[in-house]
């Protein structure tokens, strides 16, 4: 007998887990996609973005940070939470400067996959548009902060996968802005294999001279919607 096999509840469906998983990982295992944008495989939950919010035995919890225990009673696709999750990702899109059909990630965007997934056509809250620089000083990676959700990923990412300091953060609250670790990225140690780099959920870390190499129309999220890698596909579907 596992002892460290646990029984869990999502959306009314009994699931296993292994005792030590947050909600989100036992969830992806057991088939049960729980939105998420801060969150990356390999990588520490921050819980900053709050779109995995799911409600546990009646409480709001980040699923990607939360682990999970004998009995729990999550709540993950209901009206409530999608509705959370829309302003969340709503609120990203007008805090920021996202022009998807001008923007080379378009198709591979998380950001934008998760709005096509929640159905957001238009904002729902005033825009913002906030000044924010371009740092296309480096010869094969750019940044254009217009387009940064302040996830994390990169930050994350280049210190505990590439081993490096090139990304963190400067300000607070709404003045809060990605930095790098020099004047400008030219003067940091960034290359463009980096995994700091490919983390980007959205156009924001951009390698240099490779943005259509996949056509618009085939890419990503073209093809399937954000999350279908974990939902088991209906045949016919
Ligand atoms: S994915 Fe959990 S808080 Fe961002």
């Amino acid at each position: 007998m596992n002892t460290d096999a646990i029984t869990l509840t999502i959306d009314g469906k009994k699931i296993e887990a292994r005792r030590g998983d947050t909600i989100l990982e036992a969830a992806d295992r057991a088939g049960v996609y729980v939105p998420r944008l801060c969150w990356m495989k390999d990588l520490l939950p921050a819980g900053g973005c709050r779109v995995c919010t799911v409600r546990v035995n009646g409480r709001p919890q980040a699923a990607c940070t939360q682990p999970v225990a004998p009995g729990m009673v999550i709540e993950n696709d209901t009206e409530e939470l999608r509705e959370l999750r829309r302003d969340l990702i709503d609120m990203l899109f007008v805090e920021g400067n996202h022009f998807c059909m001008f923007c080379e990630k378009s198709g591979n965007c998380e950001l934008q996959a998760l709005a096509y997934r929640f159905g957001i056509t238009a904002p729902k809250y005033p825009y913002l548009f906030p000044q924010r620089g371009v740092d296309a000083s480096h010869p094969d990676v750019m940044i254009d902060g217009n387009r940064c959700v302040l996830c994390g990923r990169c930050v994350r990412a280049s210190r505990a996968l590439d081993g490096k300091h090139v990304f963190g953060f400067t300000g607070r609250g709404p003045g809060k802005r990605l930095a790098v670790n020099g004047p400008n990225l030219a003067a940091t140690d960034v290359a463009a294999p980096d995994r700091a780099v490919a983390a980007c959920p959205t156009g924001t870390l951009l390698v240099k001279r490779v943005g259509y190499k996949v056509p618009v129309g085939r890419r990503l999220y073209d093809h399937s919607p954000i999350g279908s890698e974990i939902e088991p596909q209906t045949p016919g579907k």
